[in-house]
């Protein structure tokens, strides 16, 4: 009797760990995550110990945790804002063709802003009788390694400040979001984003390590994504929510000052507003047409709405995957797989994608993230959406969307949209509400 009783438990337990790796869902590690309970967008999340402290900079939390450190260091983030002066090497722009109509030169430039697809330049300037940065008239578009014009007072608030680059200032167009320290204190702590942009303040961490600094991964997922949407969202200067342009001309802000990691984003953020219609930033399903849209996309997503994470997919510290650091469809398959409950619903990779398992049109970015937003006006599409929902060939022309956003079309441009159209139907890869 004991013998059965040993075999059947060997047979079961066998049994169970095949199943275990077999057929249980690749996303139940996960559920701890998703199923965290809410905290509510108004509560302060910042550890108490840690609310009256303030910023120190990279260079002191390197000493105690160098392997994050050298990490971060190695990421674009930190190299958002590089001082001229300092390294003459970190401009990526040919000025000898500068244009003639230049307001600038290279001497006068302090810092460079960027420099992965574009960059600009920052030039001290006296405006509103403050000590402040000017932007360059020309910008480096370094995808099509081309000067091109900038007028940065067409783009950020057109009514809110004169019509002249020379009188915008970026301490409030842009800073909080480049400068670490500049959001919450006014202070230019570290050039580019460093440590305590995303874990808040760390003086009181420094002095004694027991006092915590913020952590965003123990928070729920909403609450989590905030570090990363203080910047990564478009947004609107927090007073428009009660007052109107001209009340607050010549301060208006693009970035939710006053904010720092733990707080509650809600309160200094007023997201870009998305209203189902086609608007200078979003097309008509709220896909982004420029840079710097992921949260906007991302919250609205089936993935963002269901508790994944922007850190569920990317390292906070090295920021893989990026286009140049993508590990392919393996990101992905960490919670998919083929005929799970959360998809994809086919028994493989290629009855999913009907194309062959080593082509590119078998690579999951490439038709749920396709390149719809541009990072200039005279930029190539090359900006990849975070909305992840697959986008028919039917809806990209519905929502008035150029043709080379979608992503059958951005791979097939000798096939028409409805040709494509025609394919993913026989294929029985359309939902009927997209039909
Ligand atoms: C004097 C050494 C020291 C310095 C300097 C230091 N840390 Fe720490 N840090 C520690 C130690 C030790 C721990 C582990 C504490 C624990 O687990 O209770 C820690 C833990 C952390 C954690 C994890 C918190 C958690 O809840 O698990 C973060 C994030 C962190 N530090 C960020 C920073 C940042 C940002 C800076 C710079 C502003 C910094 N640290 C500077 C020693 C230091
Ligand atoms: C873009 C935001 C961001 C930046 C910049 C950043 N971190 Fe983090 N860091 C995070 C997040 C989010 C986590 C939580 C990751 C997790 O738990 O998976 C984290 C985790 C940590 C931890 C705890 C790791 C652990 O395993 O418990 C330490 C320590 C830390 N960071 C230190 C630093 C230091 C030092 C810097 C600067 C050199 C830095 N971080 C820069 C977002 C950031
Ligand atoms: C304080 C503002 C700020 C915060 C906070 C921030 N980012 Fe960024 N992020 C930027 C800027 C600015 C760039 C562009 C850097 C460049 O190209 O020089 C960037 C670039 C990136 C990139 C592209 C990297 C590359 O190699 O092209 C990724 C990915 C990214 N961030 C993810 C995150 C994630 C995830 C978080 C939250 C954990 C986060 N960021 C938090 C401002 C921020
Ligand atoms: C709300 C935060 C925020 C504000 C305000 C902001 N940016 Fe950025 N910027 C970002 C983020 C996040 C990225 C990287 C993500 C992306 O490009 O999709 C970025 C990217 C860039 C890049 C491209 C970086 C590269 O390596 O190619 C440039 C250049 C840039 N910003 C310039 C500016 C200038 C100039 C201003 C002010 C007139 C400004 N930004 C205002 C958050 C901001
Ligand atoms: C489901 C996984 C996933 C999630 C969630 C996700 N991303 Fe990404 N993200 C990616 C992948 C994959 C790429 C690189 C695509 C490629 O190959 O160009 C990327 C690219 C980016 C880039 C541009 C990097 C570059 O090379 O220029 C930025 C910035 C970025 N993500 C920020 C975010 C932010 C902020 C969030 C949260 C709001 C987020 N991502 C959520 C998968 C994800
Ligand atoms: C950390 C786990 C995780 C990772 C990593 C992940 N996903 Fe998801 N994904 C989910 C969950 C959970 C859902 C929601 C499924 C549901 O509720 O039906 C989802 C849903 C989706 C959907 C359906 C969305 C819709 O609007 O119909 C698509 C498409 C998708 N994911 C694509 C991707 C792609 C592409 C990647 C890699 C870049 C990826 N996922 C990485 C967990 C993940
Ligand atoms: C050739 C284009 C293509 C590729 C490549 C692709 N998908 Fe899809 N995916 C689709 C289409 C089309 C749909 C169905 C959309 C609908 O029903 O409206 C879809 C739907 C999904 C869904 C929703 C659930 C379902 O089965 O309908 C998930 C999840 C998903 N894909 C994940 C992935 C993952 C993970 C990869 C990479 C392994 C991937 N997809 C690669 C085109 C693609
Ligand atoms: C990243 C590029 C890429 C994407 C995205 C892509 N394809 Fe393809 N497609 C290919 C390649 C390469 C082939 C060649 C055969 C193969 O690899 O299976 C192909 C083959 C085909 C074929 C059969 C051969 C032919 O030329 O008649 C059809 C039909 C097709 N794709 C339709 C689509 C549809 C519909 C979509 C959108 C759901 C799509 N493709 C998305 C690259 C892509």
């Amino acid at each position: 009797m004991k013998k059965i009783f040993l075999y059947t438990g060997g047979i079961l337990l066998f049994f169970g760990i095949y199943l275990l790796y077999t057929k249980v869902e690749k996303i139940v590690p996960f559920y701890t995550q998703l199923t965290k309970p809410h905290i509510g967008t108004e509560v302060n999340l910042q550890p108490a110990e840690q609310k009256d402290a303030h910023f120190v900079g990279a260079k002191t939390c390197k000493k105690c945790h160098s392997e994050k450190f050298d990490a971060w260091s190695h990421s674009r983030h930190p190299k958002m804002i590089q001082d001229i002066k300092k390294d003459p090497k970190v401009v990526v722009a040919d000025f000898s063709k500068l244009p003639a109509d230049a307001d600038f030169n290279l001497s006068e430039a302090v810092y460079t802003v960027g420099g992965k697809f574009k960059q600009r330049y920052m030039i001290p300037a006296k405006i509103n009788g403050h000590d402040d940065f000017r932007l360059g008239n020309y910008q480096w578009n370094v995808q099509t390694g081309k000067w091109q014009h900038f007028k940065p007072w067409k783009y950020w608030y057109k009514d809110a400040y004169p019509h002249d680059n020379h009188q915008l200032p970026t301490s409030r167009a842009c800073d909080g979001c480049h400068f670490t320290g500049y959001m919450k204190e006014e202070k230019r702590v570290d050039n580019g984003i460093s440590c305590e942009a995303c874990h808040g303040p760390g003086s009181n961490h420094v002095k004694e390590p027991e006092n915590e600094v913020y952590l965003a991964s123990l928070a729920d997922p909403v609450r989590q994504n905030e570090v990363c949407l203080q910047c990564h969202m478009r947004n609107r200067d927090m007073r428009l929510k009660d007052h109107n342009m001209s009340a607050i001309y010549g301060d208006a802000r693009d970035y939710p000052f006053g904010y720092s990691a733990g707080d509650t984003l809600s309160k200094y953020k007023l997201p870009a507003p998305f209203v189902g219609k086609e608007t200078k930033e979003f097309y008509a399903n709220g896909m982004g047409k420029k840079n710097r849209t992921q949260g906007n996309e991302y919250v609205h997503s089936m993935m963002g709405k269901h508790g994944i994470t922007c850190i569920n997919c990317h390292n906070p510290h090295t920021l893989a995957p990026t286009a140049e650091h993508n590990s392919g469809n393996k990101l992905c398959m960490k919670c998919h797989s083929f005929g799970s409950l959360i998809g994809p619903h086919q028994s493989s990779l290629e009855a999913h994608t009907h194309h062959k398992a080593n082509s590119k049109g078998s690579l999951c970015v490439e038709c749920h993230m396709p390149k719809v937003g541009r990072h200039t006006g005279k930029s190539p599409l090359t900006v990849r959406s975070h909305a992840f929902g697959f986008v028919t060939p039917k809806e990209t022309l519905k929502y008035n969307m150029p043709k080379e956003t979608n992503a059958c079309y951005a791979c097939h441009k000798d096939k028409s949209m409805q040709s494509l159209q025609n394919s993913l139907e026989k294929w029985g890869m359309v939902s009927w509400d997209k039909r």
